[in-house]
């Protein structure tokens, strides 16, 4: 699977696989072993990214579960959310504790009481509790509070929202993120769903086959990844097989611009 920086500015940023993973609703459960089978399922097939929340309910927890004896070989990218001081430094220690006391880039989830969480987040940084800064948010209306941590040029990485739907970010955030050097990671590929309920027939996906693309899930994290600025696309699933289906898109060839607007179009966007 092709793998690109997780942060470009940092010349010795690990590089990641393209495809990563998601765990917001699908790993909020107690069912270790079918938790266990997809993350299996995507480690096998070669992603290793996973991002989390204490937002998510349960799923943090679970993937620090299952991870295992594999948890030296992902890389994880979780956040802290919570307009309070206190909450949040429980937050921080809850992940490290999921996650062998280490965090590959934490993230301020949705900009909630950003300036703390930065500081904060770069403390842990420098005490080698965290190895990269990022922030997120998954909503238009806030990407100016998003643009702003941008600028202060403390930020590694950034996620963002990125369909044929939602792309709001190509405006100004995916160029900045160009210009000052961060990751990105790509949240919603499939808009949580949406775009998967009236998927195109095969007839239709056809003239995707040249660039290794089979399924319409594949067809449209590679319309993401197919940005230049982007880094790596973070479906989420439920389903073994999809976890391997979803991995597998990263082997197909970047898409030109004539076949983005063909999955654009057969979006309906
Ligand atoms: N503010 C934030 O920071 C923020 C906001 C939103 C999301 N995120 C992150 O981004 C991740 C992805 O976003 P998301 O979970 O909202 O939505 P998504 O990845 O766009 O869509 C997930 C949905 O797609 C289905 N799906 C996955 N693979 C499929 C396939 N191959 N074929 C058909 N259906 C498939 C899943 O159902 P099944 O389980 O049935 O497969 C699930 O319902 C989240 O999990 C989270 O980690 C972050």
């Amino acid at each position: 699977m092709e793998t690109r920086s997780l942060s470009p500015k940092h010349a010795d940023a690990p590089m990641v696989p393209i495809i990563g993973m998601g765990t917001s609703k699908t790993l909020d459960t107690d069912d270790l072993v079918l938790a266990g089978d997809v993350v299996s399922a995507a480690l096998d097939a070669g992603t290793t990214l996973f991002d989390s929340s204490p937002m998510y309910g349960k799923a943090e927890r679970t993937l620090g579960a299952v991870l295992e004896s594999r948890r030296a070989g992902a890389v994880v990218a979780t956040k802290v959310w919570t307009d309070d001081d206190v909450v949040a430094e429980r937050q921080i220690a809850a992940s490290l504790s999921f996650y062998g006391g280490h965090i590959e880039l934490l993230q301020i989830h949705n900009m909630v009481r950003w300036p703390e969480r930065l500081r904060r987040i770069e403390e842990l940084r420098d005490a080698g509790q965290v190895t990269f800064v990022g922030a997120t948010h998954w909503k238009a209306a806030n990407f100016d509070e998003l643009e702003a941590a941008m600028v202060t040029r403390r930020l590694d990485a950034i996620q963002i929202p990125y369909n044929p739907r939602e792309r709001e970010v190509e405006k100004r955030l995916l160029p900045l993120a160009a210009e000052l050097g961060l990751g990105v990671l790509i949240m919603r590929p499939f808009a949580a769903a949406d775009l998967m309920r009236n998927p195109p027939t095969a007839a239709e996906l056809a003239p995707l086959e040249a660039f290794g693309i089979q399924t319409w899930s594949q067809a449209l994290l590679q319309w993401g990844l197919s940005h230049p600025t982007t880094t790596v696309s973070i479906p989420a699933t439920s389903k073994p097989s999809r976890a391997t289906e979803n991995a597998n898109a990263g082997d197909a060839m970047p898409l030109d611009d004539e076949h983005r607007d063909l999955i654009s179009r057969l979006a309906g966007a």
